[in-house]
């Protein structure tokens, strides 16, 4: 899909509701330009290889941020910087997951992450969601079903805040029954907080790395969404046990996150910029998300959506009869809008009418247009 939406933008403006970016004009380039001037004139190191697990200096920071932001308390030791959750992700797989190990996902899920480790051979299950999140009672019935057949999963995967595709936000109850359940069941979670610092209402949530007494929650990190994704700094923050395995595989494949990009993050959190560059992108997605809600609202209200309170997306589910793969390339060809159809985010044959819609990166003033345009297709 994404090849066919760079084939049509060569031929004619496409409005593309495809992205998972935020919105290079929301930001700072200018900040950044000055930042990276910076770097690389005060600082050697910034051609250089750092530590594998990132700069001492920028693991300080997000020591701090997870502080700050996710209710965490950290200690550098405990974070390595990765090339974005990306990353994070694979090591995870690389290092955890064996042929036959039994993954648990919400169903849908992440497609990057279902591709990064279904080559490891795992099988993945896929927990259905509702507008709270994953639900954790299915979890549970399902979690009892593999015991009396003997079989444990390896670890629980969770995009708790602004999950994509779906833009569901877990409530605070289903974290701490998800918690419960990892607990009882002796499993591990990983939590993949990409979306949690853009958050547009306020809910009552926490990250389930702040309930973790036991040290059984895995956090992956990613300044991605809210700094932009070419600087490609994510980071893992790793019960203790595991920080060493993790730097001995990564240091072999990738030496190191890229340094001007570390050093630029780390300037960005030790001055203090981060969250007006946040609130920024909060107001600019906020305004349109509802730009797209309206426009949904008025062409498309008989379409179950999601309602997003968080992230980049919106989901919606099609009649039954409508493909969301043809649907997509045929909208993207016959009136130049592109969306992403949610089946590759599923873990099974459901879902083949669903599309992703992304607020984020489309410019505000072509939103009402391509939801219109899309409508008129789905007619
Ligand atoms: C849920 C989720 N996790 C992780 C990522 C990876 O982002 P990055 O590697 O840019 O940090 C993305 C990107 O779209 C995502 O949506």
């Amino acid at each position: 899909m994404v090849s066919k939406i760079a084939e049509k933008s060569k031929v004619t403006r496409v409005i593309s509701f495809a992205a998972g970016d935020p919105d290079p004009d929301v930001i700072p380039r200018a900040l950044y330009a000055n930042l990276a001037k910076r770097v690389f004139e005060e600082e050697r190191k910034s051609v250089t290889y750092s530590p594998t697990e990132g700069i001492p200096e920028l693991r300080e920071e997000i020591t701090r941020f997870m502080g700050m932001y996710e209710g965490v308390e950290a200690s550098p030791s405990d974070i390595i910087v990765t090339v974005g959750g990306s990353q994070a992700l694979d090591l995870i797989g690389k290092l955890m997951m064996d042929p036959g190990d039994i993954v648990i996902v919400e169903n849908p899920s992440y497609v990057n992450t279902l591709l990064v480790w279904k080559p490891y051979g795992v099988r993945l299950i896929g927990i259905p969601m509702d507008e709270n999140g994953m639900d954790t009672h299915l979890l549970e019935s399902k979690l009892r079903e593999l015991k009396a057949d003997g079989k444990f999963p390896k670890l629980i995967y969770t995009i708790p805040t602004g999950q994509n595709p779906t833009g569901i936000t877990m409530s605070l109850d289903r974290r701490k029954h998800l918690y419960e359940i990892a607990s009882q069941y002796d499993l591990l979670i990983v939590e993949d907080g990409a979306y949690n610092q853009l958050v547009y209402e306020q809910v009552e949530v926490k990250s389930i790395k702040s309930m973790d007494v036991e040290g059984r929650v895995i956090f992956v990190g990613s300044f991605s969404k809210v700094l932009g994704t070419g600087l490609r700094v994510g980071w893992l923050h790793l019960p203790r046990e595991l920080v060493d395995v993790f730097k001995a595989t990564k240091g072999p494949a990738d030496m190191c996150a890229p340094v001007p990009s570390q050093l630029i993050v780390y300037r960005i959190l030790r001055e203090g910029l981060f969250k007006e560059i946040k609130e920024n992108a909060i107001k600019a997605y906020k305004e349109k998300r509802d730009l797209m809600l309206d426009a949904i609202d008025k062409y498309l209200h008989v379409i179950k959506h999601t309602h997003p309170v968080a992230g980049m997306f919106i989901f919606l589910w099609l009649p039954e009869h409508i493909d969301g793969w043809r649907l997509a390339e045929e909208v993207l060809e016959k009136k130049a809008v592109a969306t992403i159809p949610g089946a590759p985010f599923y873990t099974d044959q459901t879902g083949r009418n669903t599309l992703r819609l992304n607020f984020s990166m489309a410019p505000r003033d072509l939103i009402d247009r391509g939801v219109r345009d899309l409508s008129e297709f789905i007619k």
